[in-house]
């Protein structure tokens, strides 16, 4: 991902669910008193500060100046380390690696998954979620058919991937897959009436790069419009994420 094409302070104030929604993957992580974690695509901080609190020496390690930027001002006492987890250096090995909600930004999963698995004690444990296969599927095809509708690309730069492809992209580089899951997780966006349109601010710019400035907000309406039918129910807009969530082991 582009390093600073975030906008952090309105991650924390209008997404807060991606790192609320991601609590419970801590629940996998187990994280031990003394263990040392690496957190990849930590973003603010938030996790990256619950995996502290259990004790453990926590490093967080995010792409973007601004998300790095606000988890130091978020947890001034906390590690966190600006670098690309497709090439990164850090001092000494790790017990866990640790990802919510970052790697889907990654298109060249081998060149993470790699990384990842050179900074792993043996007997180390990766625990990640992200989105995969079928992820916001319904988001994509309303916005798709409106940009292309209306003479525009439409690329965007995911990667949600299935369980079978990224357990094999694991197991190349040497990982037991120990769990793997697919499974949706429709998500309440945070402000009720422009909870989509702010959703496509955050995350879809790729979609609207070859678009002119003064006709986005205009597809932006016609994409609300497409979508409501489909992503509307009682008052708020919902995403239909569905998660990619994997345990493996570094033996
Ligand atoms: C996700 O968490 O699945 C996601 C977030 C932003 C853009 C695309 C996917």
């Amino acid at each position: 991902m582009a390093a600073d094409v975030w906008d952090s302070s309105l991650y924390d104030d209008r997404h807060s669910f991606v790192w609320k929604a991601g609590s419970d993957l801590l629940g996998l992580l187990d994280p031990q008193p003394g263990e040392r974690i690496l957190d990849v695509g930590c973003g603010t901080g938030h996790l990256t500060a619950q995996i502290a609190e259990k004790g453990a020496d926590v490093v967080g390690l995010d792409a973007s100046l601004s998300m790095v930027a606000q988890a130091r001002q978020n947890f001034p006492k906390l590690k966190f380390q600006l670098a690309d987890v497709r090439d990164f250096q850090v001092d000494g090995l790790f017990d866990a690696v640790f990802s919510n909600a970052a790697l889907h930004w990654v298109r060249e999963a081998e060149s993470a998954i790699g990384s990842m698995a050179r900074v792993l004690k043996p007997g180390g444990r990766l625990v990640l979620e992200m989105g995969g296969q079928g992820n916001i599927a319904r988001v994509m095809a309303g916005t798709e058919a409106v940009l292309r509708g209306a003479g525009y690309r439409a690329e965007h730069t995911w990667y949600f991937p299935s369980i079978g492809e990224y357990a094999s992209l694991l197991e190349k580089h040497g990982f037991l897959v120990r769990l793997a899951q697919n499974f949706g997780r429709w998500t309440q966006l945070e402000h009720p009436e422009r909870g989509l349109r702010e959703w496509l601010e955050m995350f879809g710019g790729a979609y609207f790069e070859d678009v002119p400035k003064d006709r986005r907000d205009g597809l932006v309406r016609a994409i609300e419009e497409r979508l409501r039918p489909e992503l509307w129910c009682d008052g708020s807009w919902f995403a239909d994420y569905r998660r990619l969530r994997v345990v493996a082991e570094r033996p």
